[in-house]
């Protein structure tokens, strides 16, 4: 029998009663099930109605006969010698963690890093190996990005006016620093292969750049097996146009995504090509979608032409994942196809093709399902490493309790390796032989005070690196605290959870265990800022401010942009971005 609240329920409730701290669960121990019962609602009515009189104090919403396993943390309380807060503003800050780092998200603009710096990409300025927990990258003190990816050797951004910035020792050994390289070709997005930049611009043209500094100067990449056949620009700096033929009018690449040989392109029209993204192998494990091209059979042409996959012709394509070796298109009816390298059971699918399948296969969503009363819809999909992830709503279609039929389940499952925690199911399986749901993400819900009604909670965004990956929460968010609002009224931004490999620190934990299951990390700044309001612990946790129109920096003095807070996973290396 399906309980109307699966395994979590997260309350949206009433200020200044918000925000539970988050219990620290032992590791290796699935989420436990956590239901608000009609005494929590009671709890809750309580905390609203004693309003400003509860004031600073953090509740915390235990149902009394679910005992946590461990001892539980000290209550964050304020000593009563505290200085009484002087503003609005002050006592914001005094009371939560949330509001000031949605607060320093708007005042500092920038780039935080942290994991493998062996290539100087998270830290440029330092000769550690590791950056154990967020650190600032100086460069881009202030600036707002359009886009931020990162490989353990290299890093490359894109700045609010469209100009591509490339750092770390891939770059460049002599200066790993950053610096502008492709100017004027207004992009709007990058991806990485192994050693090229896809670059999307604004109006659809599609660059393919060197990572390498010498190689943009020289046109020439130097390697054993120097198969390149020519370049077709000529400029300042080398890089090659990938324009896919016929497209039809007003029909123009819309996104791109990259995995470290191969890319693929969407188009306005739901078409899909593929082409080759790197210099050193041309792709060979079916990702391109392409049957029978390898680089003995390739047509004439340039190398890195893209080609339509014939098995996508005829469905709408809505969007594009690519993993290090295979590739993922989700289409407008919901339906999800996957081709490449399936070493790992990352395509989902269980058929045997063998481990290279080089025609999109169906991954049967409905059998996830089977001998339940809930129709699947996948919503998104994600891939990164030798991994898979995507997020379904499952309808109730029959129920006998009334109000159950529509009630949406949001779930999230993984497919691939595991060996690393990367499936976020509580498993270290090498090899998963299908779709795992992902429990800590899904079946949650919370209550919609608007509506009057439980709602599920969705992922915003899953940003998938090599081997770790992030979710971020679609939970309600509040920014609109202001001199006009009540002092209690404190902003709060999205929850983020984070899982897999850790051996270069890129989890952002602090420490170098794998997390196997979704884990919160601390705030950007290490506490500090909480620290110096008297909030110490592991119960302060990272958000991430969603997008809004603010006035940046200090106390708000700054220009006015649009800006959210965004997150790229990359080859052991993560990064917190002010994103354009
Ligand atoms: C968001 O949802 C998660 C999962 O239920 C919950 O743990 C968290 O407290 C919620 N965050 C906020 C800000 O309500
Ligand atoms: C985009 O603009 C550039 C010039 O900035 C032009 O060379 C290119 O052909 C345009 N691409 C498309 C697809 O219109
Ligand atoms: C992909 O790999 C998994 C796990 O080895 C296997 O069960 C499945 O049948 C494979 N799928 C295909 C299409 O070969």
């Amino acid at each position: 029998m399906a309980s109307p609240f699966l395994h979590r329920a997260a309350l949206r409730h009433p200020s200044p009663a918000r925000q539970p701290p988050p219990r620290p669960q032992p590791p290796q121990q699935p989420p436990q099930p956590r239901r608000f019962g009609a005494a929590t609602f009671a709890l809750l009515a309580v905390f609203a109605a004693s309003g400003a009189g509860a004031l600073w104090v953090y509740p915390r919403l235990v149902k009394p006969q679910e005992q946590p396993a461990q001892p539980e943390k000290a209550e964050i309380v304020f000593e009563k010698t505290r200085k009484r807060p002087a503003s609005k503003e002050e006592g914001r800050d005094l009371v939560s963690s949330q509001h000031l780092q949605v607060k320093n998200s708007w005042e500092h603009p920038g780039v935080y890093a942290w994991g493998s710096n062996t290539g100087r990409v998270a830290a440029p300025g330092s000769s550690e190996t590791v950056i154990k927990t967020p650190r600032r990258i100086p460069y881009f003190d202030g600036q707002i990005l359009r886009d931020v990816k990162l490989d353990r050797e290299f890093g490359a951004a894109v700045t609010e006016d469209g100009d591509l910035v490339q750092w770390g020792a891939a770059f460049s050994k002599d200066s790993v620093a950053p610096a502008v390289t492709l100017k004027g070709k207004d992009i709007a997005k990058i991806e990485v292969s192994r050693d090229r930049i896809i670059a999307l611009s604004s109006n659809g043209s599609v660059y393919s750049i060197p990572v390498a500094k010498a190689d943009q100067a020289s046109g020439l990449k130097e390697t054993s097996k120097s198969w390149i056949p020519f370049w077709s620009e000529t400029a300042a700096l080398s890089y090659r146009s990938l324009k896919p033929e016929n497209l039809g009018w007003g029909e123009r690449v819309v996104d791109v995504r990259s995995g470290l040989e191969h890319c693929l392109l969407l188009t306005s029209k739901g078409r899909v090509f593929s082409a080759a993204a790197s210099s050193e192998e041309f792709p060979s494990r079916g990702q391109l979608g392409i049957p029978g091209l390898t680089w003995q059979t390739r047509p004439a042409g340039p190398y890195d032409q893209p080609h339509e996959v014939p098995g996508l012709r005829g469905l709408t394509a809505k969007s594009v994942a690519a993993g290090d070796f295979h590739s993922v298109v989700l289409d407008s009816q919901g339906r999800v196809f996957s081709f490449g390298d399936n070493s790992t059971g990352q395509l989902g699918v269980q058929t045997d093709l063998g481990v290279a399948v080089d025609t999109p296969a169906l991954v049967p969503i409905n059998q996830l399902y089977s001998g339940t009363n809930l129709q699947p819809r996948v919503t998104s999909i994600a891939a990164g490493g030798l991994n898979t992830f995507f997020t379904v709503d499952a309808i109730t279609t029959k129920s006998q309790t009334p109000g159950e039929v529509g009630r949406i389940v949001a779930d999230t499952w993984a497919c691939g390796e595991g060996i690393h925690g990367n499936l976020g199911t509580g498993k270290w399986t090498h090899v998963s032989a299908a779709p795992t749901k992902i429990r800590a993400l899904s079946g949650l819900y919370e209550y919609d005070e608007a509506a009057g009604r439980v709602v599920p909670i969705r992922l915003a965004r899953l940003a998938v690196g090599s081997t770790h990956a992030c979710a971020i929460l679609d939970n309600f968010t509040h920014l609109s605290a202001s001199s006009k609002t009540a002092a209690s009224d404190t902003n709060f931004g999205a929850d983020v959870l984070w899982w897999g490999g850790n051996e270069c620190y890129q989890l952002g934990t602090g420490k170098r265990n794998n997390a196997n299951t979704p884990v919160h990390i601390g705030p950007l700044d290490g506490g500090l800022a909480d620290a110096a309001h008297g909030r110490t612990g592991e119960t302060l946790r990272l958000q991430i401010t969603p997008r809004t129109t603010v006035q940046l920096g200090e106390d708000g003095k700054g220009r006015t942009a649009s800006v959210e807070q965004r997150v790229e996973c990359g080859r052991h290396v993560t990064a917190v971005y002010s994103g354009a």
